[in-house]
């Protein structure tokens, strides 16, 4: 039985900032963020914005697509970002979709690869109950702190990824590579909303991870490179991707003799993260939302190869084949309108964003853009959320008032 990613959407916060402006406030050459990390805008959480309001707005979008949402019987909640030690932000997730009561809900956490264990998890469901379907939402908020060196690689956003029997968009193949190694490279300690990180070990470490998930893959019985068309890798900043990339063919020379046929990896693949920036654990699939909806070319029946890195470290290397007519289920238009649209903040306005409270006094109105759904605050320690189907008129301030 084919089973994989039957619908996939995303979403991102409703601000950016242009890293050229971030540049010249940090007297730093504009192109080592455009050039040398291959960034040119990060996505911006409002006040109002958390990775429960993403991924609600990921997720209304996909459901677009699904004709029977109760048949929907496993939400899992992917973050390095999560709201609350205890409770699954999936469970707001699941309230606000209104899905079946019926359903197991879970949040899953090891940095930016756990969407990749949903997804393994979701496959392995579906195999054994072949009418349901899993919705994974994967979202997060990538924050390193100003003036830091991982500061020009922020960003936020969200993909809602439906996995079902005979999927419209990608068949997941059962062939994995892994591999897993304590490592201090990147982690967030209780309290703290900035993660601390050894960037360029992590770069490294990212590096190393490859080469092991491809040689266990190899090991599991995957194909060569030579059957994989096209390559997504998870992207922190576009300039690792492409780094990737390069280790990546430098490996299969290095195996394979002669000119064998190598993986393409295209620009398109990278086009969405070089705009929004890290997003944690969606960032590998907002890479495959990217190259099917900015690729000209009808990709249907090609292999892509996705490699998923979450520090600390566990790394993960699979395959999946594109369903014919994936092109009949995306949201290229409303995907491209939300990157658009988004705010441009001043420096000083992504500061001041930065440096509120993400856990704010719960207020009455709505302050910011957010998608369909507001995040109020905090009140008696429970946060409170508003569903406002669109706030653009409802929305009192749209600038930082200092
Ligand atoms: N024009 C063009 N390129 C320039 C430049 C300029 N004026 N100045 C610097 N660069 C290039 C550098 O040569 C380097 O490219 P290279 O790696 O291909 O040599 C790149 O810009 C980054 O410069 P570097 O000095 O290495 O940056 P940094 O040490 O300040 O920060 C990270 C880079 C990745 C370490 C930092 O952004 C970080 O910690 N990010 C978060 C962690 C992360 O994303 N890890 C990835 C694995 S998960």
């Amino acid at each position: 039985m084919n089973v994989g990613i039957d619908i996939a959407a995303m979403a991102t916060g409703h601000y950016a900032l242009d890293l050229r402006f971030l540049a010249v406030a940090r007297s730093v050459d504009p192109r080592k963020y455009t050039t040398g990390l291959g960034q040119d805008f990060m996505s911006v959480a409002s006040p109002q914005e958390d990775v429960v309001t993403m991924g609600v707005e990921a997720g209304l979008r996909a459901l677009e697509h699904v004709s029977d949402p109760t048949t929907i019987r496993l939400v899992l909640f992917a973050t390095e970002s999560s709201v609350d030690q205890s409770k699954s932000a999936g469970i707001y997730i699941h309230h606000f979709l209104g899905l079946n009561p019926s359903c197991r809900v879970v949040e899953l956490k090891q940095a930016c690869y756990s969407a990749t264990a949903a997804l393994h998890i979701a496959t392995a469901f579906v195999r054994q109950n072949p009418a349901a379907q899993a919705l994974i939402i994967a979202s997060d908020i990538a924050r390193y702190g100003l003036n830091t060196s991982g500061e020009p690689t922020q960003g936020c956003g969200a993909v809602a990824l439906v996995v079902s029997a005979n999927p419209r968009v990608l068949v997941v193949e059962t062939t994995t590579g892994v591999y897993t190694r304590h490592i201090m490279d990147f982690w967030r300690p209780n309290g703290q909303d900035a993660a601390c990180v050894n960037g360029r070990y992590s770069a490294l470490a990212y590096l190393e991870a490859l080469s092991k998930t491809w040689a266990d893959f190899q090991c599991n019985g995957g194909g060569s490179v030579g059957q994989i068309d096209f390559m997504c890798y998870h992207t922190p900043f576009t300039k690792m991707a492409e780094k990737a990339f390069a280790r990546h063919t430098e490996i299969a020379r290095s195996i394979q003799r002669g000119g064998q046929y190598l993986p393409a990896f295209l620009p398109s693949a990278v086009l969405y993260g070089r705009r929004l920036g890290n997003c944690y654990t969606a960032s590998l699939y907002i890479s495959l939302l990217s190259l099917l909806e900015n690729t000209a070319q009808d990709l249907a029946g090609a292999r892509v190869g996705l490699f998923s890195y979450g520090s600390g470290c566990v790394a993960e290397f699979f395959t999946g084949v594109l369903a014919p007519g994936y092109q009949n289920v995306l949201f290229a238009e409303a995907h491209t309108a939300a990157i658009a649209q988004r705010a441009l903040l001043t420096v000083s306005e992504y500061e001041a964003f930065y440096t509120q409270s993400r856990d704010p006094v719960c207020v009455p109105e709505v302050r910011y853009y957010t998608g369909p759904l507001c995040f109020l605050g905090v009140k008696d320690h429970q946060r409170h959320y508003r569903l406002t189907l669109c706030n653009t008129e409802s929305c009192t301030q749209v600038r930082l008032v200092s």
